[in-house]
């Protein structure tokens, strides 16, 4: 099926000539640059040292600079930058003036502490204005800042703190979800209790007691005060760090995916303007939080670079009552609005009524990322909350990319269920294992043949694992494809052990290690089973311990155990104990198998199979 979109003019991808992105790019990335403001300029556009990258070589910039100061001589710093909204309907609005002195408080509120340029501090915070602001305070003074999304649990948080070896911990009492209270202060405690962190800082959210530590912990109200609404912004050379994201892969130990300040600058700050189409005029809420690369990109420094104004909610979207979004979208006015396919298909659930009963008409283009959408979600969303009138993009892309790289722009011809085409600069297809681009109609790999300003610059301390992306000359991005006649890319899934459930990435053998931290457990395995509204719920195969007894009572202790190293997040859905795991001769769990049974499909090649 074909959707054009309405007749509109003047999206502002029409000032843009995509003639020369198709022909050359780095051209096009140049031009693109240079609306954006750099101490100095860069003397040579791209270096490529195979599979390395560096991008706008010998440019000074700051992204920090560029999302804040340069507003701060004209009107634009009377802009309202963040309409915030908690989940217990506190309001708070934030104008660019505004989020530029607290950012510039917080910044020498860490210089004060001690944290220095390429220091990596690490953000665990809730979706609260001070989880922007400590973003942004840290790349300012030349730090490198690592996100960890609230929704971890101590393990997971203690991983990420280890691997980047961050000695600053920005955090909170704790915050509200869905009206109950989830205590962070202490996850962090726990996380950190025999590592050498210098300090702790920490936003009062709930005002609850927390235990302090003398000399480590502060609050960030004593940090802050005092301090001057002016900070230097740290000059910084292109290709200097800006973040590390953690993400999961086919290992226990999640990736250290990092991004600089030049390149993924100019990448987030061209997809904001040119695919969510982001204006002066429009109101724009991304769903995400902030702890995953949605959010770092689409809700804080693409749309800040664009000097837009976001709603930015705290709370779950169904609370207090299923009305809650389009509450939002009414009460804000919000024109573009970004969100996930989990959401639309939890949302299509309880039909049209608490939907019709608000005013969407503001609407006027929407966004969907994550994973894929569903033909006839999509068409809900295009009908039901767009109302026929607003385009939507299927954006794909990830951690990795840092920036969108697979979807149509906001003035093409649609295609429910396929995400698009590759974008301005960049070269998307369809491959076989041996790097062979397949025709229309045949399924394989989805790879990207060029290089691009915002692609990460490597894995932290694992270049090994950065390499490992790039086979015959392609970008595997572990996702399987295929294309119609006209180019247009149907995303099939995850190819590698990752499984995507409500959109979150987690990796199978991440959840496993959570489950074999139980006393009682002897092995396990885990696989991703298709679900109507998750995309995909997580089912563990548990191998007891001689003396336990299978039990409901045992399944509830396991699922325990893993909310409480990894995360709700990562709780499986459904748990069966079974007598042995499919293993190959050398050992390694057979999970292919297991979801083949479990899906009763053909179970393949099994010749390697050895089932004890
Ligand atoms: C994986 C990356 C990119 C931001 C959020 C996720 C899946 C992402 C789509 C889409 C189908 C999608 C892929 C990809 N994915 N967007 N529009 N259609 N699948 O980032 O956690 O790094 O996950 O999400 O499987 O590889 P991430």
């Amino acid at each position: 099926m074909e959707i054009s979109p309405k007749k509109t003019t003047g999206f502002n991808l029409d000032n843009y000539d995509l003639k020369i992105a198709e022909e050359n790019p780095e051209k096009f990335w140049e031009k693109i640059a240079s609306e954006l403001y750099w101490f100095k300029k860069w003397e040579k556009v791209v270096e490529i040292n195979y599979p390395f990258h560096k991008w706008f070589i010998g440019g000074k910039t700051n992204i920090v600079y560029n999302c804040l100061d340069r507003y701060m001589n004209t009107w634009r710093k009377n802009k309202v930058a963040i309409y915030w909204e908690g989940e217990n309907y506190e309001r708070k609005t934030l104008s660019y003036f505004d989020l530029y002195k607290e950012v510039n408080r917080l910044a020498n509120a860490l210089k004060n502490l001690g944290v220095k340029k390429g220091d990596r501090v690490v953000i665990y915070l809730p979706r609260i204005p001070e989880q922007i602001i400590s973003m942004l305070a840290v790349a300012k003074i030349g730090a490198v800042h690592s996100v960890v999304y609230a929704g971890f649990s101590s393990q997971a948080l203690r991983d990420r703190i280890m691997d980047a070896d961050a000695k600053v911990i920005i955090t909170a009492d704790g915050y509200y979800y869905r009206g109950k209270v989830r205590k962070l202060k202490e996850i962090v405690d726990d996380a950190i209790k025999d590592l050498n962190i210098n300090k702790v800082i920490v936003v009062e959210r709930l005002g609850i007691d927390v235990d302090m530590k003398n000399g480590r912990d502060i609050y960030y109200n004593d940090a802050v005060k005092g301090m001057s609404y002016e900070c230097k912004t740290e000059v910084m050379d292109s290709e200097d760090i800006l973040f590390i994201l953690y993400t999961s892969g086919t290992t226990g130990k999640p990736k250290g995916v990092v991004h600089v300040h030049g390149g993924y600058m100019v990448g987030v700050y061209a997809t904001t303007k040119l695919i969510l189409d982001v204006k002066d005029e429009d109101i724009y809420w991304c769903t995400a939080d902030p702890g995953w690369i949605t959010g770092h990109s689409y809700i804080v420094y693409g749309p800040l670079l664009n000097n837009a104004t976001i709603l930015f909610y705290e709370g779950a979207p169904d609370y207090p009552n299923i009305e809650r979004w389009w509450e939002l979208i009414e009460r804000y006015r919000v024109t573009i609005f970004y969100t996930t396919p989990t959401a639309l298909r939890y949302f299509k659930r309880f039909g049209e009524e608490p939907i019709l009963k608000h005013d969407l008409s503001s609407l006027r283009l929407l966004g969907t990322v994550g994973e894929p959408i569903n033909p006839e979600v999509w068409l809900w969303f295009y009908k039901t909350i767009g109302r026929e009138n607003c385009p939507i993009v299927d954006t794909w892309w990830q951690t990795e990319t840092g920036m969108h790289v697979v979807t149509t722009y906001p003035n093409m011809k649609m295609k429910p269920g396929y995400a698009g085409k590759g974008i301005f600069g960049i070269k998307a297809d369809v491959a076989d294992e041996n790097g062979k681009i397949l025709n229309p109609g045949e399924k394989g790999y989805l790879v990207i043949k060029n290089f691009f300003p915002a692609l990460m610059r490597t894995i932290y301390k694992n270049e090994e694992k950065y390499k490992s992306y790039f086979r015959h000359g392609l970008y595997y991005a572990e996702d399987y494809a295929v294309k119609d006649e006209e180019g247009y890319i149907m995303i099939l899934g995850r190819s590698d052990e990752v499984i995507k459930t409500s959109g979150y990435r987690l990796g199978t053998f991440e959840i496993e290690s959570a489950i074999l931290t139980h006393e009682a457990v002897a092995e396990a395995a885990v696989i991703g089973k298709p679900h109507e509204i998750k995309g995909e719920i997580i089912k563990a195969f548990v191998v007891l311990k001689e003396g336990y007894k299978p039990s409901e009572e045992l399944k509830e202790s396991i699922r325990k155990k893993v909310r409480e190293v990894l995360g709700p997040i990562a709780v499986p859905a459904e748990i069966e104990f079974v007598d042995s795991l499919p293993k190959t001769r050398s050992g390694k769990i057979m999970r292919r198998v297991l979801k083949a049974r479990e899906l009763g499909l053909p179970l393949g090649d099994l010749s390697t199979l050895e089932e004890d």
